[in-house]
């Protein structure tokens, strides 16, 4: 009887230590659902001339396809190509010029430069050579990139 009492009675205290955690879930995504909205606001409104301008800075096109000076890429010449200011340690593949993109590659479309940076081909079907990454942009990160290298003036 007394065996059972306490049974019980642990059954019960275990009961109501589930109680609270089991009630305490369900709340839990409810609070968090609030949060995401308000993130979600910043990057919708940007331009993709914005948009790409921010990706290329942080995927280092310009450390190669801009001239290289003492103090960094020669920004007033942005990716307006150049000799790399680096060679490989080993024997490789290796393109040892970054050729002009700004304002597109010639006789490059939009589409093409595009479906490039998603990791397509270059319009000649002609691979690239290392040290240029193998990028596999989302389609729209890659026509906001678009957008912006077109945006800048070709070298003379
Ligand atoms: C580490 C150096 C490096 C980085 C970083 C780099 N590139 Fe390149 N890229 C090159 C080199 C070198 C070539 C030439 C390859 C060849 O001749 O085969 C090239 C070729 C290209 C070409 C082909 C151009 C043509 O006329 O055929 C495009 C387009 C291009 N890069 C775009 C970009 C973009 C956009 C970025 C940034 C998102 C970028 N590259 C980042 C080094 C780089």
């Amino acid at each position: 009887m007394i065996k059972s009492g306490l049974a019980s009675a642990l059954a019960l205290v275990g009961l109501s230590a589930c109680t609270p955690t089991e009630s305490a879930a369900p709340a839990a995504p409810a609070a968090e659902a609030t949060a995401p909205v308000e993130v979600a606001e910043v990057p919708v409104a940007e331009d993709p001339v914005a948009r790409g301008q921010y990706l290329v800075s942080i995927t280092g096109c310009n450390d190669c396809h801009t001239a290289m000076t003492p103090t960094g890429p020669d920004m007033a010449h942005a990716l307006q190509g150049g000799p790399l200011p680096f060679a490989p340690l080993a024997e490789m593949p290796w393109a040892p010029v970054a050729p002009s993109i700004a304002g597109l590659p010639e006789g490059w479309t939009q589409a093409e430069f595009t479906a490039f940076l998603s990791g397509g081909a270059r319009p000649s079907g002609v691979p690239v050579l290392p040290p240029m990454p193998h990028y596999a942009m989302s389609d729209a990160d890659a026509a906001a990139v678009t957008a912006y290298v077109a945006s800048l003036p070709r070298a003379e």
